[in-house]
C-alpha cells in the first residue's frame, strides 16, 4: 500500500518535509498616508487598517519593525486633487512627505506606488483625452512621478498604473538622473477587479466615470498577462507583480515559470474586507485563514506577498503556524 501519511506523523517530520518556506522578509505591508495633521482614521471596511497623517505613523512602523516586517509600500490621499494629478508629483506631495519621514527616522524599505487615481479629480490613472486615459501623455507624467518619490528617498518604486511602456519610460528618468540602481517592481498583470472595491473607498479613488477595463486587464485572460510580463521584462521591470493574489494564482504560477526575475503577489483590499468580516461574524478563524491564503500565494509561485496583514503573518511566523 501507498502510505502518504508516513511523512504526516508527526511535527517535526511534516516540517522537515514542507515543500513551501515562508519567510517574513518576503512580506510588504501597504500604507495610505493623508495630508494633514492628527489623522488616524480606520477604514471601515477594513478594520485594523487607517488612513493617518504622517504625524501619527510612527507606532504603526515601529509595530512593524517589532514584528520584523522590513518593507512598507506607500499611497498618498492628497487634500487637492486635479485634472493632471499634480499632487502626485510634487516634491512636498503627501508620499513625498512621508518617503521623506520615514527614511529620516525608520530602518524599513519604502516602496512608492506610482498612479494617478488618488490625485486626479476625476479618479482615472492618468491624464484623460476625451473619455478615455491618453496612454503616451501619461507615462510621462507616471515618470515624473516616480522620480519624484525617489527624489524624496524611495527605495523602489511600483507603477500601478496599467498603461503601456511605463517601466522603460521610467528606468530612462530615473538613469538620466543618477538613479540606475533604484529597482522598478511592476504591476505587470494587474486586473480590472472587483477585489479592489474598498481600498477605492480608502483611497478615495473610484473613476467618477466608467471604469478601468480599457487599462487593467480583463479577468478571463492569462497568457495576456504572460504578455503583459513579457514586455515588463523587456522595458526593464526587476521584478513583476500578480494582482490581485487570491483568485489569480494560477497566473503566479505560470508568470512564475516564464520568468527569471522575483513575483510579487499582491493580496488586495477586497481579499482582507472578506476575511475580516466572516471572521467577524465568527464564520471563520482570521488566524488560520490569513495563514493559509498567505501559503497558497508562496506554494503558488511568489516570492514576495504584499498584504494588509504583514504584521499579523510576522507573528504567525513567530508562532510557528506558518513557515
Ligand atoms: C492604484 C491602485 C489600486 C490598488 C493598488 N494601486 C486601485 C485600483 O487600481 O483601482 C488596489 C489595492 C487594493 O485593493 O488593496 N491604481
Amino acid at each position: 500500500m501507498f502510505r502518504n501519511r508516513r511523512l504526516r506523523a508527526n511535527a517535526i517530520i511534516r516540517n522537515m518535509v514542507r515543500e513551501t518556506r515562508i519567510s517574513k522578509d518576503s512580506l510588504i505591508y501597504p500604507m495610505f498616508f493623508e495630508e494633514g495633521e492628527n489623522i488616524f482614521e480606520e477604514i471601515e471596511s477594513m478594520p485594523g487598517q487607517y488612513r493617518m497623517s504622517i504625524d501619527r505613523c510612527d507606532s504603526v512602523i515601529k509595530e512593524l519593525l517589532d514584528a520584523g516586517v522590513g518593507a512598507v509600500m506607500l499611497f498618498g490621499i492628497p487634500k487637492h486633487k486635479d485634472e493632471v494629478g499634480s499632487e502626485a508629483y510634487h516634491d512636498h506631495g503627501i508620499v513625498q512627505e512621508a518617503i521623506r519621514y520615514i527614511k529620516e527616522n525608520y530602518p524599513i524599505y519604502v516602496i512608492g506606488d506610482v498612479c494617478m487615481c488618488e490625485y486626479t479629480s476625476h479618479g482615472h490613472c492618468g491624464i484623460l483625452k476625451g473619455y478615455d486615459v491618453d496612454n503616451d501623455t501619461t507615462i510621462k507624467y507616471i515618470a515624473k512621478i516616480a522620480l519624484s518619490q525617489v527624489e524624496a528617498g524611495a527605495d523602489m518604486v511600483a507603477p500601478s498604473d496599467m498603461m503601456d511602456g511605463r517601466v522603460s519610460e521610467i528606468r530612462e528618468l530615473l538613469d538620466a538622473n543618477g538613479y540606475e540602481n533604484i529597482p522598478i517592481m511592476s504591476y505587470s498583470a494587474k486586473y480590472a477587479s472587483a477585489f479592489y472595491g474598498p481600498f477605492r473607498a480608502a483611497a478615495d479613488s473610484a473613476p467618477a466615470f466608467g471604469d478601468r477595463k480599457t487599462y487593467q486587464m480583463d479577468v478571463h485572460n492569462i497568457r495576456e498577462a504572460l504578455k503583459e510580463v513579457y514586455d515588463d521584462v523587456a522595458e526593464g521591470a526587476d521584478i513583476v507583480m500578480v494582482k490581485p493574489a487570491m483568485s489569480f494564482l494560477d497566473v503566479v504560477t505560470k508568470v512564475k515559470e516564464i520568468t527569471d526575475i522575483p513575483v510579487a503577489a499582491y493580496s488586495v483590499s477586497g481579499e482582507y474586507a472578506m476575511v475580516k468580516s466572516a471572521a467577524k461574524n465568527g464564520f471563520i478563524d482570521e488566524e488560520k485563514i490569513m495563514c493559509e491564503m498567505a501559503v497558497s500565494a508562496f506554494r503558488a509561485g511568489a516570492d514576495i506577498y504584499i498584504t494588509y496583514y504583514a504584521k499579523e503573518l510576522a507573528k504567525c511566523i513567530d508562532k510557528g503556524l506558518i513557515g
